[in-house]
């Protein structure tokens, strides 16, 4: 655990994007995914909105995926098991960068065939508590031609991300602008923030 943990931060302190491969292991994605199928096969996913505000028409020209938050209420084990991964990871990260993140938000999320998230920043302007983005994907033999890819904006240079089963990315809220190019494949993840404040 702590390996995938140093992998990551170091990878964020060098490149300003931390990039973990096996951050999840298969078996914790495998349940992972199963929950989200069946979360999306009873209807529970909804679709995405922008910012802190409710869903809104324009919201759609923006991102078409759809979601669901965890919760520990939920009483699920593998929802709980990678939210221990969470707790443990705050605990590492705030021991060793001095970071002091107080609290986090995750969420499932389904990109069906055509979905996208053009680009945006993660930090609301009327609130800054969201301080670290991260994001896991859950998506066992993904395929080059699937496309789906997370891009990322550098002053510099793009870089472009597959979402690899298991692979972790983190990075700074405020920071780096990013987009979900459309997907050619269901695409799913959790993704969540690393948060100060209350
Ligand atoms: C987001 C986001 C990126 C991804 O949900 O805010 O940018 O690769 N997701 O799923
Ligand atoms: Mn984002």
């Amino acid at each position: 655990m702590q390996t995938q943990f140093d992998c990551l931060i170091n990878s964020f302190l060098e490149h300003n994007v931390g990039l973990a491969e096996h951050f999840l292991q298969e078996p914790l994605a495998i349940q992972l995914k199963a929950n989200l199928l069946a979360l999306h096969h009873d209807q529970q996913l909804r679709e995405a909105g922008i910012g802190n505000r409710t869903v809104h028409v324009q919201d759609k020209l923006l991102r078409s995926d759809k979601i669901y938050w965890l919760d520990r209420l939920h009483e699920n084990v593998a929802e709980n098991l990678f939210l221990d991964l969470m707790d443990n990871f705050v605990v590492y990260l705030n021991s060793t960068c001095y970071t002091g993140i107080t609290g986090y938000e995750f969420h499932y999320a389904l990109y069906e065939k055509g979905s996208f998230y053009k680009r945006h920043l993660d930090q609301f302007r009327s609130d800054n508590s969201r301080v670290f983005s991260m994001i896991m994907y859950l998506n066992a033999d993904w395929q080059s031609q699937d496309s789906g890819e997370l891009c990322i904006y550098h002053s510099d240079h793009t870089q472009t991300i597959a979402p690899l089963n298991g692979q972790c990315v983190f990075f700074k809220s405020n920071e780096l602008e990013h987009e979900v190019l459309e997907t050619h494949a269901v695409r799913m993840s959790i993704t969540g923030w690393l948060k100060v404040g209350s």
